[in-house]
């Protein structure tokens, strides 16, 4: 079945270029699951998306064009999560070793206050920070893919924009995985947009799904650049549809807001530089902290996923994850002591306490309790070019289908992404994380992340890209893969589909994939006073490494991910 929109607007000449373009990625290596491709690849949640990608590259664009072409892709064909109504961040390392980031963050609208959740007896008022108008930042995702274009763009934008416009108006097929989120999500959509609204209308995996509305919004936005989506005529439908549903979000929001340029968080551990983002994502900095608190160890020793293992990893969480609540937030709005938290002497000590034999309690690392309520939306697709130049990238709406709010006439979802304030100090976002003052609501200030797009260098040469969707479980889903790698000699596919575990100190239980762990450890975890929570598996880590003369890709098999290649 096919479901069309309204009617398209895009000329014939660019279904040939799209049929040329696939005739020749044909010729590419495709699910790429060993170490066959030697130039170039792109790694994430969807075949088409990592085509348009690596079809940037094929033309003789570069990661940046590819990155463009993906980020706009998987609005198209993974709308969940990928988007143009929501935000993300992205890590970058040239050929010349030049590293660099960037944030399209959401932020805040200028009406947004301190108190906009509670009511008058300072409780939170059900659901809304994470459903519904007001529980919408201001869309990041056109200032990010357009500043990087300024400044690493080679192809013209008409050539990234064109292959998707394409996808959006031919449409997409949706696959069990796709259609089973909708269903789960289609009573929560349905209550909040018209019956006739696009995503209102029941999908079964085989359907392909058109949006011409999408298309002709990026028809715009590819003719008259960024200001079409914050100051042109596409900014005023948002704007009509935002208020008649009762948003706070101003013309004045979107002319405003500004992706930022932001000095990468880096540091060594062993023979690796790591590279990751810095604040308003916690990323960087937990897993520089994660990282220190463990490198002293003998991780070989332990064992992969031994039980002395698991708790010395989980105890350096629990510690950065206190750390993230007290000392992380917006940087433009406060003083992040990155260096002091991430001092050897201030980790040694964070880890005094630590035995082998014994959990610390978590009150005594931070004094206050929550419970957790798991939603792993977000995307991650890595990508590297045949001229040395690597992009990690990570985006998202927050929720699946952020806010659930969808605007008909310009085919996109609204992020739901004020959740990831403090709503109220100490209180739990909808991934258990809790935040203090630093990350309270004030006008156009960014929502602390915990998106961790990562690159690694080793002996001065890139080595590998990777990132995960996960809320919360971003953070540790990253370091274990890239523990995975390093210290116990997996490839990057093994690495990413290797089984995982959690904690975030708050609630006190580590997190285990479900039939992933042997009884016996479990019941060792246990007997040493360990909670734990049997989850279904989560996060989707996708990345590349450079092995010798060739790249491997790693697509997580816990999504439909997808590694190409040539
Ligand atoms: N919204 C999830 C995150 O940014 O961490």
């Amino acid at each position: 079945m096919t479901f069309e929109f309204v009617n398209s607007s895009f000329d014939m000449k660019s279904y040939f270029h799209i049929f040329f373009c696939f005739i020749i990625l044909n010729s590419c290596s495709s699910n790429v699951k060993e170490c066959d491709t030697r130039d170039a690849m792109v790694v994430s949640a969807r075949k088409e998306a990592s085509e348009i990608g690596l079809m940037m590259m094929k033309k003789g664009g570069n990661a940046f064009d590819a990155m463009i072409a993906t980020e706009l892709a998987l609005a198209v064909v993974y709308p969940s999560a990928g988007n143009l109504g929501g935000g993300g961040f992205m890590v970058y390392r040239l050929s010349d070793g030049s590293v660099g980031s960037l944030d399209y963050r959401e932020k805040a609208p200028i009406k947004a206050t301190k108190k906009m959740f509670l009511n008058e007896i300072n409780e939170i008022i059900p659901k809304s920070s994470t459903y519904g108008a007001l529980s919408i930042g201001i869309p990041g995702t056109i200032a990010g893919i357009f500043r990087v274009h300024e400044k690493f763009g080679s192809l013209p934008i008409e050539e990234v924009f064109k292959p998707v416009i394409a996808l959006a108006n031919n449409g997409y097929k949706i696959n069990n995985k796709q259609s089973e989120r909708f269903k789960k999500y289609l009573p929560e959509i349905r209550k909040i947009n018209s019956t006739n609204s696009m995503y209102s209308r029941e999908y079964k995996a085989g359907d392909t799904i058109k949006n011409i509305q999408l298309a002709n919004l990026l028809i715009r936005i590819m003719q008259n650049g960024p200001d079409e989506f914050y100051k042109g005529e596409s900014s005023k439908k948002l704007i009509k549809f935002l208020k008649s549903k009762g948003s706070i979000i101003s013309a004045k929001d979107l002319e405003k807001y500004k992706a930022i340029w932001r000095t990468p968080i880096t540091f060594q551990y062993d023979d690796l530089k790591i590279i990751s983002m810095p604040p308003p994502s916690s990323g960087g900095i937990c897993i520089n902290q994660i990282m220190k608190m463990i490198e002293p160890y003998d991780l070989k020793k332990l064992g992969h996923n031994s039980s002395d293992y698991i708790k010395l990893l989980v105890e350096s969480f629990k510690r950065s994850y206190a750390d993230r609540a007290v000392y992380m937030g917006d940087p433009d709005f406060n003083d992040i002591p990155y260096k002091k938290i991430t001092n050897q002497n201030y980790l040694s000590k964070k880890m005094k306490q630590f035995s082998f034999q014994k959990p610390t309690p978590p009150h005594e690392i931070y004094s206050t309790n929550t419970e957790i309520k798991e939603s792993l939306e977000t995307t991650h697709y890595s990508i590297v070019d045949p001229f040395g130049n690597s992009v990690s990238a990570t985006t998202t709406l927050n929720s699946s289908f952020g806010s659930k709010l969808f605007c008909d006439e310009l085919g996109i979802f609204l992020n739901n992404q004020m959740n990831d304030f403090a709503i109220k100090s100490g209180h739990p976002n909808i991934y258990g994380l809790i935040g203090g003052e630093i990350n309270s609501i004030q006008a156009e200030k960014r929502m602390l992340s915990s998106m961790s797009p990562t690159i690694i260098e080793k002996n001065n040469n890139f080595y590998m890209t990777l990132g995960t969707p996960g809320g919360s479980t971003i953070i540790t889903s990253v370091i274990q893969t890239i523990l995975n790698v390093h210290e116990f000699s997996m490839g990057m596919e093994e690495s990413v589909n290797s089984p995982r575990f959690h904690h975030q100190l708050f609630p006190d239980v580590i997190k285990i994939e479900k039939n992933k762990f042997n009884d016996m450890l479990l019941i060792d975890l246990e007997n040493d006073g360990y909670d734990l929570e049997i989850v279904t598996p989560y996060g989707r880590v996708d990345g590349i490494l450079a092995l010798e003369g060739c790249l491997e890709g790693g697509s997580d098999n816990r999504g439909n991910d997808y590694a190409i290649g040539f």
